[in-house]
């Protein structure tokens, strides 16, 4: 959930990683620091609070160096505060670390250490990896890094600076992502691409436990038996634009914006004979008796938009269950079960852990990852890109829609291949998808209606979404969208529930929002929509096929029409807007709503 940065080359590395540092900001906000490695030894920076307390101190007392290390932290052992942010250096001043990850036997290896006499300033679980290098140091600091790393218990992304060898700068991952990149004045590692797409698209993904070695010059490869290993690079096709925010306010409403271009591409990607149509056409899906769709947050709730689309195409029972969940559940799962695992960065610790159990199961994997060589995409059977490009909001929004289109097109193929559907049938599920580009496009020239509508919900306390069918599914993205960014309490319930308990929750100058794509549900969830107002709420009520007319509670969105299964990706852009807005008017901090994080590396 950290991020990390380092340097080594031709250029002052400050500049370099504090803009490394804003890009990896979105993965941890509590504290951000700095050390340089120079001719004075090291000079630390460090700052409680956002990336700005850190450029100011930096500011009032200014630091330079060709080699350094920079972190953002999310904090996990140890409060927030200037001691416990990183870089951490251990006590004889030689060596220093940035850390992403949780080091499990940190206590015992403290207690070790504090007997020999070792003095700790932090709280951190990290601080014990730069005092145990330091107390393992012998003069060789690719062997103190292998030897501390096989003392380590847990998970870990680390870059690694010592005093004795100057042109050198070390990193080293396990379960947490750590990638390398090689520049023309210099070498980098980075928590991800973004962070160095400025200066470079050739990246080395490291694997766990290997071990890089950067100079100014290049960059070695070591296994734990320090032999040397060959890496090929990667080249990203990631433009350096869509890591900016490109004029907009928040990188948020930007990612909103591209969403045409997102699910467009997606699209492309299966149909245009692109690489994941040949996944997914190398899948013989006869085989699997069912499927199981497992992730965390939004990309769970892409999954149980999922269920209704696969399971009324295939036939196929569907199981949607939470990451953190079904890797303690003793699964029913077997080798004739396929499971699905989404993922925007491919790094969620709920959901490889999942990915582990399914496999440890003799399941066949399949993931939905937008993140290029992460550890969930390399370790599946099989992986399905989705093209959102780099998504830098805490809040996702076009990794989403760009998660559903795959899923639709996933769906559609699987009902073909399982001879549920002609290749008529097919052809013109393609095309209905195939026009959602252009429809969400039409949408967002349009924003003016939900926008003003939001100014005059900031003060609700509470916020219902309601929904039947796949409408109760997109509900619970909407809800999870309007509670994340703007701290507005909120849930989604199913409409039929309301009657069992919810409608309890419903008094004067409630806010309920009321999905309704799916036809044949309309006058169950219009019926719905009379009680709440009947009991004094006020309703958004979003959707293609509404008969009512607006009145003083009841505020209409109409979308564009479309098969009710690929509805939730229409539906859903009125939502993200709604949200948006709201936050927007209450001044909060978008991008990085206040305790989450994007990437969540630790169970
Ligand atoms: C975090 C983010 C959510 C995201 C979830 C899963 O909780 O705040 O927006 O949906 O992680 O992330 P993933 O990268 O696995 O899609």
């Amino acid at each position: 959930m950290c991020g990390i940065i380092g340097y080594i080359g031709k250029e002052n590395a400050v500049p370099i990683i504090l803009d490394g540092l804003k890009r990896l900001e979105y993965r941890g906000y509590d504290s951000a620091g700095i050390a340089i490695m120079n001719e004075k030894g090291f000079e630390v920076a460090k700052q409680k609070g956002r990336l700005t307390a850190l450029e100011e101190l930096i500011k009032q007392r200014p630091i330079k160096g060709y080699i350094g290390i920079g972190h953002t932290r999310w904090a996990t052992h140890g409060e927030p505060s200037d001691i416990n942010s990183h870089p951490h250096v251990g006590s004889k001043n030689k060596i220093a670390i940035v850390h992403n990850g949780i080091i499990e036997n940190y206590k015992q290896i403290k207690e070790r250490l504090e007997q020999k006499g070792i003095k700790f300033v932090s709280q951190t679980d990290s601080e014990v990896i730069a005092q145990l290098a330091e107390y393992y140091y012998n003069g060789d600091i690719v062997e103190t890094v292998i030897k501390t790393a096989n003392a380590l218990e847990g998970s870990y992304a680390l870059g690694i600076m010592c005093l004795d060898e100057p042109n050198k700068l070390i990193a080293i991952k396990k379960d947490n992502p750590l990638i390398i990149g090689v520049a023309e004045h210099g070498n980098f590692i980075a928590s991800d691409v973004p962070a160095i797409l400025k200066h470079t698209n050739r990246v080395y993904y490291l694997n766990d436990k290997e071990i890089a070695v950067l100079t100014k010059s290049g960059v070695e490869f070591y296994n734990m038996d320090r032999e040397p290993i060959y890496k090929e690079p990667e080249i990203i096709t990631w433009s350096v634009d869509s890591a900016e925010k490109g004029g907009y306010e928040h990188f948020m409403l930007k990612e909103i914006m591209e969403q045409p271009r997102a699910i467009r591409d997606t699209i492309q990607s299966v149909l245009a004979n692109g690489d994941n149509g040949k996944v997914i056409e190398s899948l013989d899906v006869t085989r699997f008796s069912k499927f199981v769709i497992t992730g965390c947050g939004s990309a769970y709730n892409a999954g149980v938009v999922a269920k209704y689309v696969f399971e009324k195409l295939c036939r196929v029972p569907v199981e949607v269950e939470l990451a953190s969940e079904f890797r303690y559940k003793d699964p029913i799962i077997d080798n004739n079960t396929l499971v699905i695992l989404i993922s925007q960065s491919g790094e969620t610790a709920d959901t490889i852990a999942a990915m582990r159990e399914a496999k440890r199961r003799g399941a066949v994997t399949l993931s939905i990852v937008n993140v290029m060589g992460s550890t969930i995409a390399k370790e599946t059977d099989y992986t399905l890109y989705t093209m959102a490009g780099p998504e830098i909001a805490v809040a996702t929004t076009k990794a989403f829609s760009a998660q559903l289109v795959m899923l639709y097109l996933l769906a559609v193929t699987f009902a073909r291949k399982l001879g549920k559907l002609s290749d008529e049938e097919e052809r013109k599920l393609f095309s209905e998808i195939a026009s959602l580009p252009d429809k969400v496009s039409e949408m967002l020239k349009n924003v003016d209606t939900i926008q003003k509508y939001a100014t005059t919900c900031v003060g609700y306390k509470s916020i219902f979404f309601i929904g039947r069918n796949i409408d109760y599914a997109i509900a619970l993205e909407g809800s999870l969208k309007l509670k994340e960014i703007s701290y507005i309490h909120s849930e989604a319930y199913a409409g039929g529930e309301l009657k069992h308990g919810t409608i309890s929750l419903i008094e004067d100058n409630t806010l309920v929002v009321a999905i309704s794509c799916c036809e044949r549900l309309y006058e169950k969830i219009y019926s719905n929509v009379e009680q709440v107002i009947s009991r004094g709420a006020k309703v958004l009520f979003i959707g293609n096929c509404i008969k009512a007319l607006p009145g003083e509670k009841l505020e209409i969105v109409n979308i564009p029409v479309i098969n009710e299964l690929f509805s939730p990706s229409l539906s859903v852009i009125i939502l993200q807007l709604f949200s948006y807005y709201v936050a927007a008017n209450k001044g909060l901090d978008i991008d990085k709503p206040r305790n989450l994080a994007k990437s969540v590396t630790v169970e």
